[in-house]
């Protein structure tokens, strides 16, 4: 069986052309010809410096996930019941209403041609109303916003277009990677900031010195965080984006679970446009929403970005040049989901998660993970146990490569290294509350019989 890198760190990036062991190359596969008599497997197709890929693509880290699918592949191989709670997708279905005008909407010719690529009336007038009246934010629909083709797609490609090649970019880690991945794409500089249990995975307010931030360009925020779980009161959002505005930083905040909050309510979800500091006709701000999580609709790819309408005219003109907008259809259903944002079954959705954290938390505590239950979003973020024996590691928190390798192996369950995160979570790990409950229940009871 194929070994995950055992270090802190995730799999170094191939520079060669040969994956290393364990890990799922990145570079594409030569595709199986349909006529075989000619064909022979083939050598580079351009062999110059550096091979096919670019020197961009080279210097991206492996995708995250691609060690893992290889450990969770060869366990499915051996027979094993795989539980996945490693990848964040909802596994409930999208609510009725939402399908159902998605029927009505795709049955109408008139949206079988191009989109509205940058929204349609309709979509956007429903993304400014949720805003505000979930937020008591008052935005131009068709200035501030521009929808996107799941929350991916606007943060993937923000950064082209604000981003030139040297600029510097801050991201707090650990952290949704494509903050990192599409700023490297774009020519940035990124400087990581690690966050620590200590601040509660929240940025420390002493990292962000004046003389940082006016050599920045671009700062990322997510509340509630992938991974962390951990979100962020007003106050301490409002300095945050108080001091990068203050430096001409062009603040840019992911909101992609806003809407799965637990006990502390709404509240605990804050739009940065609530900020008493912050002024969208004024400051160099942007937001990402996704209806991917709060609808259970990841598979539709509909999101949209709400901001000051330079940053937003910014974005649209990238996506001009990379696609033509979301299907008219799945935008009217999308309007349609965010009409009904406070719907009964979004609040069943979220009652159902908070039994699913419960679950895991008290799970994970029985084996020795140190938990703090998270008041947001679909992750619990758990340290995990500390090793036992007399070895050199005894009485310190396991390696979470080596924790997640020893589920997968010995009870076939699937969650996510913090190791592929940041250094300062290399003994924590990520579980996913998207599979059905009882199969979350039976994860926990397979977990129990481990040994650690
Ligand atoms: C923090 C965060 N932002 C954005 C996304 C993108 O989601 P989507 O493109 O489905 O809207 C994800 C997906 O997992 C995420 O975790």
């Amino acid at each position: 069986m194929a070994t995950l890198s055992r270090g802190n760190k995730p799999p170094a990036p191939t520079p060669s052309r040969t994956p290393g062991k364990g890990v799922k190359s990145t570079q594409p596969k030569p595709s199986k010809p349909a006529n075989t008599a000619k064909q022979t497997p083939s050598k580079d197709p351009t062999p110059r410096k550096g091979g096919l890929r670019s020197e961009r693509l080279r210097a991206l880290p492996p995708f995250l996930f691609n060690a893992i699918d290889d450990r969770k592949r060869a366990a499915i191989a051996a027979g094993k019941d795989v539980i996945n709670l490693g990848v964040g997708d909802p596994d409930q279905p999208t609510p009725r209403f939402v399908i159902d005008q998605l029927i009505t909407s795709a049955q109408e010719p008139k949206n079988h041609q191009y989109p509205d690529c940058y929204g349609t009336k309709r979509f956007l007038a429903a993304a400014a109303e949720f805003m505000h009246k979930r937020f008591g934010v008052k935005v131009d629909p068709t200035k501030n916003i521009v929808a996107t083709i799941g929350g991916k797609d606007g943060i993937s490609h923000l950064p082209l277009g604000v981003v030139d090649p040297g600029d510097r970019v801050i991201i707090f880690t650990p952290a949704y990677p494509v903050y990192n991945q599409a700023s490297l794409l774009a020519g940035a500089r990124v400087k990581k900031i690690e966050t620590t249990p200590a601040n509660g995975w929240r940025p420390d307010l002493s990292t962000l010195n004046e003389s940082l931030l006016r050599a920045t360009k671009l700062m990322w925020l997510n509340f509630p965080g992938n991974p962390t779980g951990a979100s962020i009161a007003l106050d301490h959002l409002d300095t945050l984006a108080a001091r990068a505005i203050a430096q001409g930083v062009i603040v840019a905040s992911d909101l992609a679970y806003s809407e799965i909050y637990f006990e502390q309510g709404p509240s605990s979800c804050p739009s940065i446009f609530q900020c008493p500091s912050v002024d969208i006709n004024r400051d160099a701000v942007i937001e990402f929403h996704s209806l991917s999580k709060t609808f259970n609709m990841t598979g539709w790819r509909m999101g949209f970005a709400v901001g000051h309408a330079d940053v937003v005219q910014a974005l649209k003109q990238t996506k001009d040049n990379y696609d033509s907008g979301p299907f008219n259809a799945v935008q009217e259903a999308a309007a349609t989901a965010l009409e009904r944002y406070d719907d009964p079954i979004i609040a069943a959705m979220r009652t159902e998660y908070a039994t699913r954290r419960d679950i895991a938390v008290a799970g994970l505590r029985a084996i020795g993970c140190q938990v703090t239950p998270p008041q947001a979003g679909i992750f619990v973020w758990a340290r995990c146990p500390v090793e036992s024996g007399a070895g050199e590691n005894a009485g310190k928190p396991m390696s979470s490569w080596k924790f997640v390798e020893k589920l997968i192996d010995e009870a076939g369950v699937v969650t996510v290294p913090g190791a592929g995160f940041a250094d300062t979570a290399a003994s924590y790990v990520r579980v996913s509350l998207t599979r059905e409950t009882p199969r979350l229940r039976e994860a926990m009871e397979r977990l129990k019989a481990l040994k650690f």
